[in-house]
């Protein structure tokens, strides 16, 4: 079966990965990839913006099944050309794909159908922004969130009403954000751990994948400005079986539900971003999509082929059935630029990376890459990840550990403390 993955970072080189085991290398063509698919699937240079230029590169390559990996191109409508053009596409249309691309309507979807999230107010205006903050209804920590997509930096968990004013000053006068913080998101601050659990959806039904924990701030201890992620660890035992049971029955199936009911069933992977509070689980986020690097630690858990997978939830058949899944620990951590979020070096030749791919029990997933003539060389911030599979925590941390010391490039930066916090969750 031909399959087009779109996308090029470390997750869409894990959903290769993945794939890869299952069809040739000419059944695979990624858009447009990076070095590290090329070793497994074709590489075509595509904007994955651009639904229209995606379509047509499906057509050429008769493509019989088309996976996207990041969410701009499912906000900008890829799944719904697809449809129109009568091509299979996993993911959600432009309507479905608000649930991540707009907070407010995501919150507002969450209301009317009783899905438990934090309490919040939606303005468009300061006027009225700064009037719900000073009512004081949310308390304090409170969080001013931009309404579109924002790379992971539209969120600001203000401490204090001086923050919080000149956060929704920062993104409705100054416009900070652009369109995407047009209209802010004014959410009270839930208390508790975080986790992130994911699933397959066919419009009506759910195939649960084991739920995960990034690790989003750039330093140790959760310190320093949030990133894309600095690596992830799966299955989270904050998942306990009562949590997830819990996690199914009042947002997941309601959310399935109610898209349907809606007029948008709800077809990909929906990633619900969950704060676990003494209340029980509520929403934080949906995504519309794997998590990068949930993903490179998630997908090695599937114990069986995704394709089929997939094409079920694709064309509205899964089967109601739990997916067969692995149960050793896997960590991925993040080799980055140094100075990432911030500016960086690009350009940098890597060295190592055949080796630490070459460990047993490890993967080595490519982000920002690139190949020259003297070899690969750093393309952007998040560079590679790099997992380990061990019986324990332990075991699988040091085993990413030992595998990413073996890669080096000029400033390359790593978190010492990714997965730690499973040894005691899991104790
Ligand atoms: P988001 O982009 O919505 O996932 O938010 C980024 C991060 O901000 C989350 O992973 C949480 O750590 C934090 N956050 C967002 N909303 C809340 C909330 N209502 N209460 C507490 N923390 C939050
Ligand atoms: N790791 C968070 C995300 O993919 O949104």
């Amino acid at each position: 079966m031909k399959i087009l993955i779109v996308g090029g970072g470390a997750r869409e080189h894990a959903l290769a990965w993945k794939l890869s085991a299952e069809h040739p290398k000419g059944q695979l063509v990624c858009a447009p990839g990076n070095p590290g698919m090329a070793a497994v699937a074709t590489c075509i240079s595509a904007n994955p913006a651009d639904p229209e230029e995606l379509f047509q590169l499906a057509e050429h390559e008769a493509a019989e099944l088309t996976v996207i990996g990041p969410e701009v191109p499912l906000a900008n409508g890829v799944a719904d050309r697809f449809a129109s053009g009568g091509r299979l596409l996993f993911g959600p249309t432009q309507a479905a794909a608000r649930l991540e691309s707009s907070k407010a309507f995501a919150k507002a979807f969450m209301a009317r159908h009783g899905i438990p999230t934090a309490e919040c107010e939606i303005h468009t205006e300061a006027s009225g922004a700064l009037n719900a903050l000073r009512s004081g209804r949310l308390g304090y920590p409170v969080v001013i969130k931009a309404d579109g997509l924002a790379a992971g930096k539209g969120v600001i968990i203000a401490p204090d009403s001086a923050s919080a004013e000149q956060a929704i000053r920062e993104m409705l006068v100054d416009q900070r954000f652009g369109a995407a913080g047009a209209t802010v998101v004014i959410e009270e601050h839930l208390e508790g751990e975080e986790a992130s659990f994911f699933a397959l959806c066919d419009g009506q039904r759910a195939m649960a994948l084991p739920s995960a924990q990034d690790h989003k701030r750039a330093f140790d201890n959760d310190q320093g400005p949030n990133t894309g992620g600095m690596g992830a660890f799966a299955p989270t035992p904050r998942m306990t079986d009562e949590i997830r049971a819990r996690v199914v029955s009042e947002i997941v199936e309601p959310v399935l539900a109610g898209m349907a009911a809606d007029g948008h069933p709800y077809v990909g992977v929906l990633y619900v971003g969950l704060m676990l509070t003494a209340d029980g689980p509520k929403v934080i986020e949906f995504n519309v999509r794997f998590g990068d690097p949930e993903a490179q630690v998630v997908l090695p858990l599937v114990a069986e082929d995704l394709t089929p997978l997939l094409v079920a939830a694709a064309q509205g058949r899964l089967s109601g059935r739990g997916c067969v899944l692995r149960t050793e620990p896997h960590v991925g951590v993040v080799a980055a630029s140094g100075g990432y979020p911030g500016s960086h070096s690009i350009g940098l030749p890597i060295t190592g990376i055949e080796a630490a791919a070459a460990q047993e029990n490890v993967l080595v997933f490519h982000a920002s890459t690139k190949r020259t003539d003297a070899g690969i060389v750093t393309a952007g911030g998040r560079v590679l990840t790099v997992v380990g599979r061990g019986a324990t925590f332990a075991a699988a941390i040091d085993l990413a550990y030992a595998a990413a010391a073996l890669i080096k490039f000029d400033g390359m930066h790593i978190r010492t403390d990714i997965g730690r916090m499973a040894l005691t969750l899991a104790a």
